[in-house]
């Protein structure tokens, strides 16, 4: 069956493990939006591993890894972590590339940083230029993997992109970036993602047709999608279950099964409105316990309780089938643990989750508490073996979100994990 495993939340809700767990079992893993903004965070052999752009799949023997058209590439980012990975003795022969995909240039960092510095309203990304490649795409005129083998036909594409950002970068007092200081590195690249780049739709569609099972592995969360997120403070892709197709060139029916990660509290990086935010004395305590520290920024991230009424949201818009929650266990020497069940607004009470920024920042969250278990459950292996309190704050999830809870993720690695 194939599967698609998407973020619920605003991303780092835990997928790298959650994928790392489920993908034993495919014969394909993709990765099909975002780019090296995603940090996905691996325990192989105990070891900490940080993929941004390599699928998790790449962990496991013969499954064959692909990044669809749909990702934005640096090429030297990718061609650092399939490196790395080879040095750690992992095999990535396995691994495929668009040669479709679009390509992140160092002008489309430097204008990511510039224009963040320059906005009247801080998104807090990444800065690792996603957006502006996504602009180029949407502007019709990127660069893709394809024009890296070249040096030509690269020096054709991109100069007169490069001319162009140059005076704008220039505008804003900034240092422009010459062509010359890249090309070079880039063809460099080009050659030696070479023997990794196809076409993957076709590959794509070849595999489903053949029947191998395909699993798919969304980056950032739904609530970061560009049309249906918190629209400014939300990432240029398509997170949401539409942007499979899209980056993939699968037809819809290759999703088979949707399963939503959430963790058993809410995150945030950047900026952008979180009606369930907490601050000082709380938010150290959990962002303390939880290692709530971006894995690509390294920035501490806004931490907060569950949002049920945004989880059902994204749970509502993807046709979620179930749910995998992650990081319970932080909660294991909590006194009471807290969600939201609705919100408030000129007094009245809803359950809507309408992404306006506007709506938002003026709701007021309505809370429901639960008596913390108060011992550790990293090491029960099954769902009757955790405390009554535990299941009890589990099933009120699924009750409120009509969805059940398929997995619970007790610890870091691949084995603390509970499959009902
Ligand atoms: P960008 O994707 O770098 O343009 O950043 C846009 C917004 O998405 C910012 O709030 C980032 O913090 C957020 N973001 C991007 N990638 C991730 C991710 O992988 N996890 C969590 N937040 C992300």
């Amino acid at each position: 069956m194939n599967l698609l495993v998407l973020g619920l939340q605003w991303g780092d809700e835990g997928k790298g493990k959650a994928i790392d767990f489920l993908a034993g079992n495919f014969n394909v893993v993709v990765r099909y939006q975002g780019g090296h903004n995603a940090g996905h965070t691996i325990y192989y052999k105990g070891k900490k591993v940080i993929l941004h752009l390599l699928p998790s799949g790449i962990f496991t023997n013969n499954t064959i890894s692909i990044i669809a058209q749909g990702v934005v590439i640096n090429p030297i980012q990718l061609v650092k972590e399939i490196k790395n990975i080879s040095l750690m003795g992992i095999s990535t022969d396995k691994l495929i590339v668009s040669m479709n995909a679009p390509v992140i240039l160092p002008f489309h960092q430097k204008l990511d940083i510039i224009f963040e510095n320059s906005r009247y309203l801080k998104i807090g990304t990444t800065k690792r230029g996603i957006g502006p490649a996504y602009e180029d795409l949407v502007g019709r005129r990127a660069v893709f993997i394809r024009d890296l083998i070249d040096k030509d036909k690269f020096y054709k594409r991109v100069k007169p992109l490069n001319d162009y950002y140059s005076k704008l970068i220039r505008s804003y007092d900034g240092e422009e970036v010459s062509i010359n200081s890249y090309i070079d590195e880039y063809l460099e690249s080009g050659v030696f993602l070479k023997k990794h780049s196809k076409n993957t739709t076709y590959l794509l569609n070849e595999l489903y047709m053949e029947g191998k099972s395909i699993l798919f592995e969304g980056a950032q969360g739904v609530l970061l999608d560009v049309n249906q997120g918190t629209y400014p403070y939300v990432t240029s892709s398509n997170t949401c279950v539409g942007g499979v197709f899209t980056g993939t060139g699968l037809p819809h029916k290759a999703v088979e099964k949707v399963i939503g990660i959430s963790k058993a509290y809410t995150t945030r990086v950047g900026e952008g409105p979180f009606p369930t935010e907490l601050f000082e004395e709380e938010s150290d305590f959990l962002r303390e316990k939880g290692n709530e520290f971006g894995s690509t920024t390294g920035r501490p991230r806004r931490v907060g309780w569950l949002d049920l009424v945004a989880l059902k949201y994204s749970v509502m818009i993807n046709g979620v089938n179930s749910v995998f929650v992650t990081k319970l266990d932080i909660f294991d020497e909590f006194d009471e643990i807290k969600v939201v069940t609705d919100y408030e607004i000129n007094g009245e009470q809803n359950q809507i989750f309408d992404p306006s920024i506007d709506y938002l920042n003026e709701v007021e969250p309505v809370f429901k508490s639960f008596p913390g278990w108060k011992k550790s459950i990293c090491n029960v292996k099954t769902f009757d073996d955790l405390p009554e309190k535990t299941k009890y704050y589990i099933k009120f999830i699924e009750n409120y979100i009509k969805t059940p809870v398929e997995y619970i993720s007790v610890g870091t690695q691949r084995e603390q994990t509970i499959n009902r």
